[in-house]
């Protein structure tokens, strides 16, 4: 097993480069590689994926299913077998379950595991055992499973003794979260009757897609101004479907904000990922004045993907409403970046989620703002970054806090910056991006 944080932490710098000009696709979404390993866990034959992100994450997602009783094979580069076990079929693991700095994973897994007949316990790295787990185990329990033991606070590790027949639930998510919806559909997968989650604003998609697309009876209909509820039939027969991984917005977000910063940019980002719940950040770039064309807009693997035309533009502040979190929460760290670029003032509402990231986020991106001269504040939950019209001075060091996006949003940062910005440590960004340096090399960036 890979481990992204081994051994010593390992600074890098970037310093700014004159232009970024090429094509590069970035790797394939995380969000839709977990998901891709777990429906091939629980549907009874083999699952071919192409496109997997071979970041840390999805590897450790992969030694959990394995770890549940699935068999998993690597035929190439991004293309993977999932031999599964289906719905009912799994086993208790005998080792505990490592998921590394994976949230996502361990918290979907966790819904596996809530709802079927087994026990397993889940552990993770300094970042995992910090974060919230009670949002999870709380409908798990409503449904039947049993949390043996817990760290303070409802953290890792955390072990689960699982429903055999977990009770179907109508729950209404308390804050808007893909992973408490899925954790609770996933779950649900193995309970009698209809399970109905009801989200107030609607989060990513890909758990409801991938379980239609599988076989299983889901429905989703409108609820309030942008919520959604989602009913799940339990007990289908899920029927293993290849799965295409289109490229990450979350991965395809760092050269596109570089090519914006970099003056005399010109670059394509092929095939990015267009789903509607993934893409707020390109409308917020683009209400700055970004200049992002769409050159073909296409289905590929069931979603829709584009490739993007990105050249250097002249930024403008803008007023980020809360409503358009969830469709972007994971570009904050790189949205601040571009903000400090832009002239005036950006104001980003309604960022509470993101203080139980990989790390607090939002103290983690004020205090590189600071360490590189950028002017800025947190009101509450608000971001405000003051931006210096084309310029940041830089020459700061970040803390990463075992954060990937802190750590590529701040080297994005570099590209453009008067002085060079270092982050104190590179490894964490193969968790979800392990070929950024490379990519971002081949475009022209300079990091060492
Ligand atoms: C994810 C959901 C988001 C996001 C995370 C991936 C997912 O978290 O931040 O990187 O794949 O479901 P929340 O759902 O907790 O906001």
């Amino acid at each position: 097993m890979s481990n992204a944080h081994a051994g010593s932490p390992r600074p890098l710098s970037a310093r700014r480069i004159a232009a970024l000009a090429g094509r590069v696709r970035p790797p394939g979404d995380k969000s839709i590689s977990h998901r891709a390993m777990i429906l091939g866990l629980l549907s009874a034959g083999e699952t071919r994926v192409t496109g997997l992100l071979e970041g840390d994450d999805v590897l450790r997602t992969a030694a959990a299913c394995r770890a549940l009783g699935a068999l998993i094979e690597r035929t190439g580069e991004g293309a993977w077998t999932v031999r599964g076990v289906g719905i009912g079929g799994l086993r208790s693991p005998a080792e505990v379950l490592d998921f590394g700095n994976a949230g996502t994973g361990s918290r979907l897994m966790m819904g596996v595991v809530g709802g079927h007949d087994v026990t397993a316990s889940f552990d993770g790295d300094a970042s995992l055992r910090k974060r919230p787990m009670r949002r999870i185990l709380d409908p798990l329990a409503l449904m039947g499973a049993e949390i043996l033991s817990q760290a303070e606070g409802g953290r890792c590790p955390v072990t689960i003794r699982g429903a055999a027949d977990p009770n179907p639930i109508t729950y209404r998510t308390p804050v808007a979260s893909a992973q408490i919806k899925s954790a609770v559909l996933l779950a649900a997968l193995n309970a009698p009757g209809e399970t109905t989650v009801i989200e107030t604003e609607a989060s990513r998609d890909h758990t409801e897609k991938m379980l239609s697309y599988f076989g299983a009876s889901v429905t989703v209909t409108p609820e309030g101004e942008h919520g959604r509820r989602i009913v799940l039939k339990g007990r289908p027969e899920l029927a293993p479907r290849p799965i295409v991984v289109p490229v990450d917005p979350s991965s395809a977000a760092f050269p596109i904000v570089a090519a914006l910063i970099v003056p005399n940019s010109e670059i394509v980002v092929e095939a990015m990922m267009m789903n509607p719940l993934r893409i707020g950040l390109l409308t917020t770039l683009r209400e700055m004045g970004a200049d992002i064309e769409e050159l073909d807009r296409r289905v590929e693997g069931g979603e829709e993907v584009a490739d993007l035309r990105v050249r250097s533009s002249v930024l403008k502040g803008v007023d980020v409403p809360a409503d358009r979190a969830p469709s972007m929460i994971d570009e904050y760290p790189v949205l601040a970046v571009a903000a400090a670029f832009a002239k005036g003032e950006t104001r980003m509402r309604g960022l509470q989620e993101l203080r139980v990231k990989e790390s607090d986020r939002l103290q983690a991106v004020a205090d590189g703002l600071a360490a590189n001269g950028v002017d800025h504040a947190i009101e509450g939950d608000d971001l405000i970054v003051r931006g210096g019209g084309g310029r940041a001075a830089g020459g700061g060091t970040v803390a990463t806090h075992l954060d990937h996006r802190i750590a590529m949003s701040f080297l994005v940062m570099g590209c453009a910056s008067d002085k060079p910005v270092t982050v104190d440590d590179d490894r964490m960004i193969a968790t979800s991006f392990p070929s950024f340096g490379p990519l971002m090399a081949g475009l022209g960036a300079d990091f060492a």
